[in-house]
């Protein structure tokens, strides 16, 4: 008779096989073997449903989800990294960092890995179970991507350790291996169905399907670099130390690291080890990450806007390859700017077939001295826009580029804007481009973040002078929707409903929304913590515009030239008209968003201690000397003692400096 125990074990030794093939290349038993084991698990458990536990391999690939993805937001921010091209930019980086720590280069102890190119994804694990995965979304607020992350047969739905920590996030890159890319992207051809760029694009397709069957099937794979929040059961000095806990914890390791303490030589001779493997590597890796391997001297550098001091990318050069310019077109943006617009002989470059490339602006196109007809040498890095470097030689009939003064949507005259290389369609919103752009934007993810109101249907109820301005979004009719093609009364309830919901919005995402140029996610936040209210805001002099923090002239200008216009100030008046509103006490707690939170600080911290409890009393929190339930978050230091307990023992959040800094950070932007 089997039990409840044999069970267990039963499990235990299918996962055990799993880790051994997919995360040590070793396998243990032949693939049929497997399959026979895994279908008696199966069966077993449909037998004994209420023996079921969540580690079960049979538990990764799951039903079809229905519901859109669901934001999660990150604990610990997730970073990018500043990217450096030469040898020369790399040792600059780190003899910069050294001048800060005022320590001398060679003491820099340096962590290389191979950068993957795929996507971040963050990995909740709680009391060694996994509950949850994220994208890395903007860094603060990702999308949950659990169904999909499940699949993938190198993250183990159970940490391998005794006593794991009740709260770990395992940061890492999901890809696609070169093999199941192509052989993915053959099928596609052979179906005639759409083909993927690269396998970073195909990566990011997968983890956005619906069905966990088709991820299943794709195979993808997961490598930790890194960890986001933990509790404090676990600590550790070095990151090359995070990284072999987590290979232990049962994770999939990064072959190619490699240490060395910082100097030319040795940065260089790294670079071209990588280089001549990266071939032969089973993926696509688009460079090195370089990072500085002591905890305590990460944490002493920190951060600046969203990428760490401590750590670089050094890319490998962009791909390049020869073409012909046929034509330039001019296309018109959200406000108003005409970019020019390269058609090229298709050509294929890194994997990717190339037929159009930005110009940026007719000052470009003078520097390359670039005419139709030309051949050109075009550039291309990652996921970098194509570029075009320079002219190999000139073709037989040049033709000159010229800036139409007619804007090609909407034909009003064309204008240099004053001190810029760019020029302008003087339409404004009576340009047919410029309101389908901007109601996209004001739509979009980041604004308003109507997704069921798509790009496409924008474009048509453009097109068809139905939506006239953004304000009008608010005054569609369900009719307005089931006239289009395609879009039936189901859908149009979904759209109505999602407009309708984001009448309810924040003051930043608003102003965001407008579209200001310049005003992006971040400046919005900083002119509505600083102004508060709109009509202030509106009434702002540049004077006083240059007073909120990263905000500069330009900028400066644009708000008060975008306040100042007519026709903007209408646009705000007709927004506020049909609903939109906000809660102005929101922008008081995002000046304060710990308020309400009792901090307690222990062991040796590197900032003084008074600094570190004026900051967080500036953001509203408590500070106290003893740690009950009632506490928030624990921030431990080295040799942290009873208080370190007390916390554990409460369930309380635990920080290390290192965190504490990185959260101080995201306030900041
Ligand atoms: S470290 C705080 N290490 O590259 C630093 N990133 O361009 C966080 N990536 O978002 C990143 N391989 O998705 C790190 N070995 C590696 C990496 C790596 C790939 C990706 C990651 C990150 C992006 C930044």
């Amino acid at each position: 008779m089997m039990t409840f125990i044999d069970y267990q074990k039963f499990v235990t030794q299918l996962n055990d096989w799993n880790h051994a093939y997919h995360v040590l290349n070793t396998p243990l038993v032949s693939d049929s073997e497997y399959d026979t084991e895994f279908r008696q698990l199966q069966s077993i458990e449909h037998e004994n449903p209420d023996w079921l536990i969540p580690e079960s391999p049979t538990q990764r690939v799951g039903d079809i989800v229905n519901s859109a993805f669901k934001k999660i937001t990150h604990d610990v921010k997730m970073l990018s990294l500043s990217n450096v091209f030469s040898i020369d930019e790399t040792i600059d980086f780190f003899v910069k960092a050294a001048k800060e720590l005022a320590i001398p280069l060679a003491e820099l102890d340096i962590f290389s890995e191979s950068k993957l190119d795929g996507l971040a994804i963050s990995l909740r694990y709680e009391n060694g179970f996994l509950r949850y995965a994220a994208t890395r979304g903007d860094g603060q607020i990702g999308e949950d991507v659990t169904h999909n992350i499940k699949t993938i047969q190198s993250i183990p739905l159970k940490l391998n350790a005794e006593n794991p920590p009740k709260i770990l996030d395992v940061r890492g890159e999901v890809f696609m291996i070169k093999a199941i890319f192509e052989q993915l992207n053959h099928l596609a051809q052979v179906q005639n169905s759409r083909l993927f760029v690269n396998p970073r694009n195909a990566a990011a397709g997968t983890i956005r399907q619906l069905n966990p069957k088709i991820t299943a099937e794709r195979a993808l794979q997961f490598i930790p670099y890194g960890m986001g929040a933990y509790s404090g059961e676990i600590a550790f000095s070095r990151h090359s130390e995070i990284l072999a806990y987590l290979v232990k914890l049962g994770f999939k390791s990064n072959q190619n690291n490699h240490n060395f303490s910082a100097n030319k030589m040795a940065f260089e001779q790294d670079y071209q080890r990588m280089e001549i493997l990266r071939e032969s590597l089973p993926m696509e890796i688009d460079g090195i990450v370089y990072k500085i391997d002591s905890l305590n001297l990460q944490g002493k550098l920190g951060f600046i806007s969203r990428s760490p001091k401590w750590a670089v990318a050094r890319k490998f050069p962009a791909q390049i390859m020869i073409t012909t310019l046929l034509d330039v077109d001019f296309q018109v943006g959200r406000t108003g700017v005409l970019t020019p617009v390269a058609r090229l002989e298709p050509v294929f470059v890194g994997g990717v077939t190339v037929s159009n490339a930005t110009l940026h602006n007719m000052d470009e196109i003078e520097r390359l001295n670039l005419c139709i007809g030309d051949k050109v040498e075009i550039h291309r890095a990652g996921d970098v826009i194509p570029k075009i470097v320079k002219v190999v030689s000139e073709g037989k009939a040049r033709q000159t580029i010229v800036m139409p003064d007619q804007c090609p949507v909407c034909n009003s005259r064309v204008k240099r804007i004053e001190n810029q290389a760019a020029f302008r369609c003087s339409g404004g919103l009576a340009c047919g481009a410029q309101i389908a752009e901007r109601i996209k934007y004001y739509a979009s993810r980041n604004c308003m973040n109507i997704r069921q109101l798509g790009s496409k249907v924008i474009e048509i109820l453009c097109e068809k002078n139905v939506l006239t301005s953004v304000a009008g979004i608010y005054r569609l009719q369900r009719n307005d929707i089931t006239n289009l093609e395609g879009q039936g009364e189901k859908n149009a309830t979904k759209i109505l409903a999602a407009i309708e919901a984001s009448k309810k919005t924040e003051f930043s995402t608003f102003l965001a929304a407008l579209g200001i140029p310049e005003v992006g996610e971040s400046g919005a936040k900083n002119l509505a913590r600083y102004f508060k209210v709109l009509e202030k805001l509106r009434a702002a002099e540049i004077e006083a515009l240059v007073q909120v923090p990263d905000v500069g002239e330009i900028t400066a200008g644009n708000v008060r030239a975008f306040f100042d216009d007519a026709t903007n100030n209408q646009l705000v008046d007709d927004l506020l008209a049909t609903g939109v509103t906000w809660d102005a006490h929101k922008i008081v707690e995002d000046l304060q968003p710990l308020t309400g939170e009792t901090w307690v600080l222990t062991g040796t911290l590197n900032s003084p201690r008074n600094e570190i409890k004026v900051k967080l009393e500036q953001l509203g929190a408590k500070v106290s000397g003893s740690v009950s339930a009632k506490t928030t978050v624990v921030l431990v230091g080295e040799a942290a003692g009873s208080k370190l307990t007390q916390a554990e023992k409460f369930g309380v959040k635990i920080l290390n400096e290192a965190q504490f800094l990185e959260l101080m950070k995201s306030y900041e932007n």
